[in-house]
């Protein structure tokens, strides 16, 4: 039987300008999450305090945001809001600063709770919005952590990523503005819409994919192959920057209720061993994945679905054709360059993947030696099946 869908918080607002919908929100007390310095030099969050300063709210804004944002980061900002006491989390920025942000509600909503375990399976996962509700801001199309219930924690001691996903994460407001994102740099341009259009195909062949889920991913991922290579090209124009960001949504609308697949899993992977950007990990592994998908005959035909909705003859080609106009490596090795590493670590990063929680809706599920194949080939550039 399927599960039920949601697809967005309280609210959800797109187009140029709505980030002044901040002015409308009824809090006191805005606790603003972000990662370094870059949106304030940018002029954005500037403009974020002012809407905010209009509406009558107090803020205070916690930098600190890596990327690939630690549990120890979480702890401390979560640290922080205890010392301001929010009734608003606003979080601006790309997946970093919104997983953090969600993360750090957690721990601000449940002084109890001090371990990243205590959140985990099978432990039940907390009641949020006690304290205070979530507003997600991004500032790049692809992560949609702001129409998503799951965040991305690492581990400071092993260094591993755990996914996480929860209704309860499920941001109470998205303002999706695309001036917001205006001034996203080329090669970020680049991966996070490629993860946008990573997050639509595997939600169209995620073995939980329903009808919605499917109208939602086609609709994304035409959206994407029309205007992220065009944004690339031309970042000032404002067109296809609202286009991507739009596309970044729904794909997010269609992925946090049906799953992704090994792409996702072997990405996670990548950033935990070699610290690759996700979107970028993504880009590289989607056209070695659809060749191994393609392989088994109910993965081959969804992509032929796929295929016939999108009127396109190759989607792979599609894939490949787009990464190579953005400068996207066709294969790991160049980028990450010690073989001799990268080879040690295969089979431990094969089991990674094969326990990650995007493998299980993967329309093939494959075996460890599958994998193993899987993360070699798109080393070394050897083409799947051959
Ligand atoms: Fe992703």
């Amino acid at each position: 039987m399927m599960r039920p869908m949601k697809l967005a918080g309280d609210q959800l607002m797109f187009g140029e300008g709505c980030l002044a919908h901040l002015e409308t929100l009824p809090f006191k007390k805005a606790f603003i999450v972000t990662s370094g310095r870059i949106l304030e030099e940018t002029g954005i969050l500037p403009k974020v305090r002012e809407h905010l300063t209009n509406a009558k709210m107090q803020t205070t804004t916690f930098y600190d945001v890596e990327p690939d944002p630690s549990f120890n980061t979480i702890m401390a900002g979560a640290n922080e809001m205890k010392k301001f006491n929010p009734d608003v989390i606003i979080a601006v920025g790309g997946g970093s600063a919104m997983d953090a942000a969600k993360g750090m509600w957690i721990y601000y909503e449940h002084e109890e709770l001090s371990t990243l375990e205590e959140i985990l399976p099978p432990n039940q996962f907390p009641t949020l919005r006690n304290k205070a509700k979530m507003v997600c801001i991004p500032s790049t199309s692809g992560t949609a952590s702001e129409v998503s219930r799951s965040i991305v924690v690492t581990d400071n001691v092993t260094g591993f990523k755990h996914g996480l996903g929860n209704m309860e994460m499920m941001p109470d407001y998205a303002i999706c503005d695309p001036l917001v994102t205006a001034s996203m740099p080329k090669s970020l341009t680049a991966a996070t819409g490629m993860d946008a259009l990573t997050h639509a195909v595997e939600a169209f062949t995620s073995n939980r994919a329903n009808h919605v889920s499917d109208v939602l991913a086609v609709s994304a991922i035409k959206d994407i192959i029309n205007n992220l290579v065009n944004a690339y090209n031309e970042p000032t124009n404002l067109v296809y920057r609202e286009n991507m960001l739009n596309a970044s949504v729904v794909a997010g609308m269609a992925f946090t209720n049906v799953s992704l697949g090994i792409v996702h899993s072997i990405a996670h992977t990548l950033g935990s061993y070699f610290h690759v950007p996700h979107g970028l990990a993504n880009a590289i592994m989607l056209p070695y994945v659809i060749r191994f998908n393609m392989l088994e005959s109910q993965g081959k035909k969804r992509y032929q679905e796929l295929e016939e909705q999108l009127n396109l003859s190759s989607i792979i080609n599609t894939i490949e054709d787009m990464n190579k106009k953005m400068n996207i490596p066709a294969s790991l090795n160049e980028i990450i360059k010690d073989e001799d590493l990268f080879t040690s670590k295969i089979e431990e990063m094969a089991a990674m993947s094969l326990k990650d929680g995007c493998t299980k809706t993967n329309p093939v599920i494959p075996t460890f030696d599958q994998f193993k194949y899987i993360i070699k080939a798109a080393y070394h550039k050897e083409l799947i099946g051959e």
